[in-house]
């Protein structure tokens, strides 16, 4: 299996090539933090490569979702009837939600990339119980992998600084991780990005500064954190 470039400038580095193919990565972090630009620039390179690709979305709708990625400059709506396919769920609905319609689009198109924003999703799919949730998630991944395709899922976290972050059963359950933080100093929030797990890889373990802007998402490879470095001094002179 080859690597596969993630179209955020910088990350790749730090994945040393890129994400495995055909594998399950969950990209977690606060409200704000980026997850849906994460996963529009991963849709967007996909586009860029001429992969079939799927976008679920059940946090935003389909306009608006176009509409969001043409202010980063990732144009997927020309693509709508031929490479991408958004599948809108909308969590508000009356209907039963069910994953039967991507699972097929999964099976017969040839999917490389599949975006899940969000793994909320799931929670109101497989409601009954946590064990279904579970088991609705491995199942999932194990359909995506045997159709060769790459899923990238988003989660939601309630804490936003790095060191305070629990982990959630589904953080175990993916095969990578990537954790999306912003940490504060004085007045300031400063972007930041981990990788604290992708199996079955090398990867580099330290925390980065990223930041957002009308192009989306660029990790900074060269820098460490000021915010970080500025907490840890104060740490030390106080013991
Ligand atoms: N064009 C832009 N230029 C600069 N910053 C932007 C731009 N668009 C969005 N942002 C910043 O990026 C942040 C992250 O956006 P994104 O929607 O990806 O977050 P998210 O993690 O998906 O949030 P949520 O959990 O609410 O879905 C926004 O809150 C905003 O601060
Ligand atoms: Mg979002």
């Amino acid at each position: 299996m080859g690597l596969m470039k993630t179209g955020i400038p910088g990350l790749d580095e730090v994945f040393k090539g890129g994400i495995l193919e055909g594998s399950s990565v969950l990209v977690t972090g606060a409200p704000g933090t980026g997850k849906t630009i994460f996963a529009l620039q991963f849709i967007a390179e996909g586009l860029r490569n001429k992969e079939p690709c799927l976008y679920i979305t059940s946090e935003e709708s389909a306009a608006s979702l176009r509409r969001y990625a043409k202010e980063i400059g990732a144009e997927i709506e020309k693509h709508e009837d031929g490479l991408l396919q958004i599948y809108e769920q909308d969590l508000t609905s009356r209907k039963i939600l069910s994953l039967e319609e991507p699972l097929n689009a999964i099976k017969t198109r040839g999917i490389k990339r599949i975006v899940l924003d969000s793994l909320t999703l799931f929670e109101y799919v497989y409601y009954e119980s946590k064990i279904d949730f579970r088991k609705g998630i491995l199942d999932f991944i194990k359909h995506t992998k045997k159709m060769g395709s790459t899923l990238l899922a988003t989660s939601e976290k309630t804490n936003l600084e790095i060191d305070e972050i629990k982990f959630s059963a589904q953080d175990f359950i993916f095969e990578g991780l990537v954790h999306l933080t912003m940490i504060r100093k004085g007045s300031m929030f400063e972007r930041c990005i981990h990788i604290p797990k992708m199996r079955g890889q090398d990867h580099l373990l330290d925390i980065f500064p990223m930041s957002i802007t009308e192009k989306g998402m660029v990790v900074h490879t060269k820098q460490i954190p000021f915010s970080l470095i500025e907490q840890d001094v104060m740490k030390s002179r106080r013991k």
